[in-house]
């Protein structure tokens, strides 16, 4: 198939043909990481703008990386370092990237939508790097790519998110990307941390843990997201974490094979204990590592790429 898309805004819009397309293509990127010159000309003469107005680590970090392995120009503007102090709107500051001449606008912002509402004014390509607690779709790219290296398939497997499903933009991404794939998806939380209505996305609900893992070959485990919670929705962190929270007791029920993921950052002895996150059942450092070769792939085919210049 042939990339047509301009951007990249999430994965309720997109095929499962072209959900492949992309885990495919990353594929031949993942061996770029490993050379000696980890760099290939396919971008050359590209700019690439990172545009984040939320924090970040991994994200922002490994799409710099991919845009600089594929040789792009980069340029990286925090929200604390840009006009938007100044007053400036949304818009504004886009249509301004945009009359330098840019191809691809990396954007994460709090507001749902807002990378949608720039794909809609700007004619560079927008990248969705997190729209509030909507969609992450590269996050979920990786976490599904990781899945199908792990386990060979993603048709048929049983994969279990626990945790704050109501304000997960990666939960969000990981259940559309993942049915449309044909995975069995079910998630696990208090009632106050599931969405209304989440079934009808087709997944599993559980309000407890043990049964909810019991068959999974995969847990996603997510993050308490504290900074989207506007009151109180469980009665202490402690609470959570003896009722959800990830430990050696609790994966007793689960199958030997089980896979641990989790898309950081991890708030360790939460939602998941240190000596599970960095035990043999864990591959958080390999969704990391993944990462940079979804976001090559997905730069390469914005940015109209058809597979001949990797090397
Ligand atoms: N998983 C993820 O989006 O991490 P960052 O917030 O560090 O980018």
């Amino acid at each position: 198939m042939q990339w047509k898309r301009k951007d990249l805004l999430g994965l309720e819009e997109l095929t499962a043909e072209e959900i492949n397309f992309i885990l495919d293509t990353a594929e031949s990127f993942k061996e770029i990481s490993l050379r000696p010159i980890k760099k290939v000309p396919a971008l050359r003469g590209k700019t690439i703008v990172n545009l984040f107005f939320e924090p970040s680590t991994r994200t922002r970090t490994s799409f710099e990386l991919a845009a600089k392995r594929l040789s792009a120009d980069t340029v990286s503007i925090s929200a604390s370092t840009s006009s938007v102090v100044k007053g400036e709107t949304l818009k504004d500051t886009a249509r301004n990237i945009e009359a330098m001449k840019v191809d691809i606008i990396i954007m994460r912002h709090s507001m749902p939508g807002a990378p949608h509402l720039l794909a809609k004014e700007v004619t560079p390509s927008i990248v969705n790097a997190g729209d509030g607690a909507h969609e992450h779709p590269t996050q979920g790219l990786l976490d599904i790519f990781t899945m199908r290296e792990k386990k060979g398939k993603i048709k048929g497997l049983k994969v279990t998110i626990v945790g704050d499903i109501a304000h997960s933009r990666v939960a969000r991404s990981n259940i559309w990307g993942l049915c449309k794939l044909g995975a069995q998806v079910s998630v696990a939380g208090p009632a106050t941390l599931i969405p209304p209505e989440v079934e009808r996305m087709g997944v599993k609900v559980y309000h407890q843990v043990e049964p909810a893992i019991k068959s999974a070959d995969v847990i996603n485990v997510l993050r308490i997201q504290m900074e989207r919670q506007h009151r109180s929705l469980f009665p202490s962190i402690r609470e959570y974490s003896q009722l959800f929270g990830i430990n050696r007791e609790r994966l007793k029920v689960a199958r030997p094979d089980i896979l641990i993921m989790h898309p950081g950052p991890i708030n360790r002895g939460v939602e998941l204990d240190p000596d599970i996150a960095d035990g043999p059942y864990s591959v958080i450092l390999d969704q990391v590592t993944n990462g940079l070769a979804i976001r090559m792939a997905v730069l390469y085919l914005l940015a109209g790429g058809k597979g001949e210049a990797v090397n």
